[in-house]
This record gives C-alpha cells, structure tokens and sequence, in this order.
C-alpha cells in the first residue's frame, strides 16, 4: 500500500473551515476521524484524489448515483449538452418523461415514476402512499437500517442505549416524542445464528453507509 502523504496546508485549511461553516465539518452523515479526515480534489472512473494526492478507491460512490464511476465520458457529454438548454424547470420536461418510460420499462415493478432528490425524500413519500394505501399510521423499520433523515426514518438506526423492542429511539435531537409511539422496531439479527451474530459483532465498521441495514447496536 503506497505511504499517505502529508496533508497539505491548503487541505488543512478547508477541513477547519469546513468545521467552521458545516454542521458536524461535514455534508452529512459521513464523517471521518480528524487523522484521516480528507478534501477530494476529483474524481476520476473508481478513485478520488484529496487535496494533498493521495489516491482512494472510491466504495461510497456519492452513497449510490455514482454507479458508473466518476466523470464518464458518456456522462459528463450528455450533461454537458443538456445545461446549455438550463438545468431545472420545475414543470414537466422532455427528458423526465423519456427517463420515467425508460425505468419503467427496466424495473418489473414500477408502474409510474417519482422523481425525488434525495433518498430521504424517497422514504418519506413512500411511507406516506403505504400509510394511504393501507389506512394504518403505523411503521415498522428494522433496528440499525439506514432510511434517510427525515423524522421517521432517523429512528434506531444506531441507538447507544436501545429501548425494550418495540419501542424506537430518536437518533437525533430535535424529533418529535409522539413519534416515538408510531413506529414498532425489529432486530432482524434475530433469524441470524449465533455464530454470524458474533463475526458481525467483530467485523462490523461503525458506520451505516457501511453496513446499510445492520444491526447498529452491534457495532
Ligand atoms: C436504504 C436507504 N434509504 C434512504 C437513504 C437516504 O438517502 P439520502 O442520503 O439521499 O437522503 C439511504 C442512504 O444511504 C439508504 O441507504
């Protein structure tokens, strides 16, 4: 593994005024300890370079739309052919329905498309149409998965001090306690073997973009 170069001052720089002017340092839940803390530079097909050069193998991959790598080629034509007609228009567009008929056409089960901005949008509109579909207020979500950060979906994802099952745990400050009593949770671990339980509890990193949909407690 080649040695990590020191950080430069100018990366140095940016990570202090990042914690100066970003909540947490950070532009989410994504936070690194402050020795290996870096600023990318770019991206380039599977790997990132920081401010100070050294190269990493991207897994996070813009936690999921970066599935072709970053700057593809055949990505970075189209968009750039597309911002010259501008970029957002809020009313219904050519491109849009051409991509709703193409997902539809790909995904066995999509009858219509949504198109959210972020997953957290998507969790939360989805709970809403399951809520009208069934009548029923009520959500179930297992212990340490990842939904987003909306109100219902930051709720036992890594809970320090879990409560008696069912009961969810606010992630967050800030979360009103009458949520508390609409959301029933399961630790899926439960059907998992003892064995696997206690690998996991060795091998799991800390952190849920990691292990999307583990069990928090067992990190
Ligand atoms: C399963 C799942 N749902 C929702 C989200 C939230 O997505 P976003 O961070 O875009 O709000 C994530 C993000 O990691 C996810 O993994």
């Amino acid at each position: 593994m080649p040695q990590r170069r020191v950080r430069s001052r100018d990366e140095q720089r940016l990570l202090e005024k990042a914690k100066r002017y970003l909540p947490g340092g950070t532009l989410g839940n994504t936070r690194f300890a402050d020795d290996v803390a870096f600023v990318v530079k770019a991206g380039q097909g599977s790997k990132v370079v920081d401010m100070s050069g050294n190269e990493y193998i991207d897994y996070l991959l813009g936690s999921g739309p970066m599935i072709l790598g970053h700057a593809h080629p055949a990505v970075v034509t189209a968009v750039r052919e597309y911002l010259e007609r501008g970029s957002t228009y809020f009313t219904l567009n050519e491109p849009a329905i051409h991509l709703a008929e193409t997902i539809c056409q790909a995904v066995p089960c999509a009858e219509k498309i949504r198109f959210c901005s972020t997953g957290s949008e998507a969790t939360f509109f989805a709970l809403r149409a399951a809520r009208t579909f069934t009548k029923k207020d009520k959500i179930l979500k297992f212990e340490g998965g990842y939904h987003g950060s909306h109100d219902y979906a930051l709720m036992s994802s890594s809970p320090s001090v879990p409560k008696d099952f069912p009961q969810a745990v606010p992630d967050s400050a800030g979360i009103p306690r009458v949520l508390e009593d609409q959301e029933d949770h399961e630790r899926h671990y439960r059907t998992a073997s003892s064995r696997a339980r206690r690998r996991d509890r060795r091998t799991l990193p800390a952190h849920h973009h990691a292990a999307p949909g583990l069990p928090a407690r067992l990190t």
